[in-house]
């Protein structure tokens, strides 16, 4: 039976200034803290909200509900071919303008309150009876921006309009060494969950870059067979990378294996592609920030990008999770799962096998952060432990804790 060496805490040597202290339940339970957290962190952070592919032709536009700016936001591409992002709240009266339509095709946006016409960057076109305004600033009237960057395919959007950060700033470590992974020709969306949870949505971060809790969370799911075989998952410090607000974890090999059942047997054994080292995609080229140590036994990576966003990285396929709270104990979850489309039937079933698993594994973690918000709510716990193989967490609340103490003393 496979043993894990004698554990001398090497993340902590690794990075001592995060002590080694328990962590406080306030971020996870307060709902002033969440209100304070909005302001500081959500309206001041570049947010992910989608692929610059979504939008391919002049005129595209998707919707997107920024949950904790209270908002709902409009990306669309301009006839000039550049994406513009904007409130979709109309400035006669208030009215959203985009509403019900999530996504689409349009030359112009029309508010369905009075007729206002506004052109792909928000801005008002045509006013209804217009003569009735007594003083109208037409080029001055508009949607209200925010700011729009895009960092290898993905679109970013900021509150602020001008942000003091820009976002190749805002990425810090993490802007170079992808390039070139996100390829658009051979990643397709091939699958997309979302949901409603009754979560605090630093649960899920929290689930995703520590493998302790796999074994035991996943038991009975493909991630468990490591507990069934008696060897608790362990992360190598040196494939652990915590950044100034990004961090990131590599992820061996040794989660997935476990007994098929016989259609799903035939399904990965006929069309496996997705599987980490399938042969027709274990010799893709990586980029220099993913599986950065070259290592024969990596899996996949997790990249969380600050605040809320989860990229699950690996040679056949990524997974992108936007975590969207409302509250302190509400968050709307979204995953899209990329990878080469299939070419058979045979691919096709294992694909829709392993969305599927993939869908289970995350309910799992859905189902503890769930758990973990009900069951702290009542305030008697009032703190958390972490061990050295849950550095990352501490990371999380480390870099919050600085964030919100840096910006509420401004
Ligand atoms: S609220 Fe949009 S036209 Fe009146
Ligand atoms: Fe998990």
């Amino acid at each position: 039976m496979p043993v894990n060496p004698p554990y001398d805490f090497p993340m902590k040597r690794r990075y001592e200034e995060l002590g080694t202290n328990p962590v406080s339940t306030e971020p996870v339970i307060s709902a002033e803290y969440f209100e304070a957290e909005r302001h500081a962190v959500f309206e001041r952070s570049w947010l992910m909200v989608g692929r610059e592919s979504e939008l391919p032709n002049p005129g595209d536009f998707f919707v997107k509900r920024i949950a904790p700016w209270k908002s709902t936001v409009v990306v669309a591409r301009g006839r000039d071919g550049r994406i513009n992002a904007f409130h979709d709240v109309c400035p006669h009266r208030g009215m959203h303008v985009c509403g019900r339509e999530q996504r689409g095709n349009r030359k112009f946006f029309t508010c369905g309150s009075h007729g206002w016409v506004f052109g792909l960057d928000g801005r008002v076109v045509g006013v209804s009876e217009e003569s009735w305004f007594h003083t109208l600033d037409k080029d001055r009237l508009r949607m209200p921006p925010v700011a729009v960057d895009s960092w290898e395919g993905f679109i970013f959007i900021h509150r602020d309009p001008a942000p003091a950060e820009s976002l190749p700033e805002f990425l810090g470590e993490i802007n170079i060494g992808y390039g070139g992974y996100f390829d658009d020709i051979f990643f397709k969306p091939v699958g997309r969950y979302e949901a409603d949870v009754k979560m605090n949505y630093k649960f899920y971060l929290d689930s995703s870059v520590e493998a302790y809790h796999a074994g035991y969370t996943h038991l009975q799911n493909n991630t468990g067979q490591n507990a069934k075989s008696g060897t608790a998952l362990r992360l190598e410090s040196s494939a652990t990378r915590l950044y100034r607000r990004h961090r990131t974890i590599g992820v061996p090999i040794g989660v997935g294996i476990r007994d098929l059942a016989p259609i799903e047997g035939l399904a990965f054994k006929h069309g496996g592609a997705i599987t980490p080292y399938d042969s027709r995609v274990k010799d893709r080229p990586l980029p220099s920030g993913i599986n950065s140590n070259r290592d024969e036994n990596w899996a996949f990576d997790i990249l969380e990008i600050y605040p809320n966003a989860i990229l699950f990285l690996s040679a056949p396929l990524y997974a992108v999770i936007g975590l969207w709270p409302s509250a302190v104990d509400r968050c709307r979850f979204e995953v899209e799962v990329y990878m080469n489309e299939p070419s058979n039937a045979a691919e096709r079933v294992a694909l829709e096998y392993g969305l599927v698993s993939l869908r289970d594994v995350i309910r799992e973690d859905l189902n503890i952060a769930e758990g973990s918000t009900d069951a702290l709510a009542s305030g008697a716990l009032k703190e958390m432990q972490l061990s050295d193989q849950e550095i990352a967490v501490r990371h999380s609340y480390s870099v919050l804790n600085q964030v919100m103490k840096d910006r509420l003393t401004r």
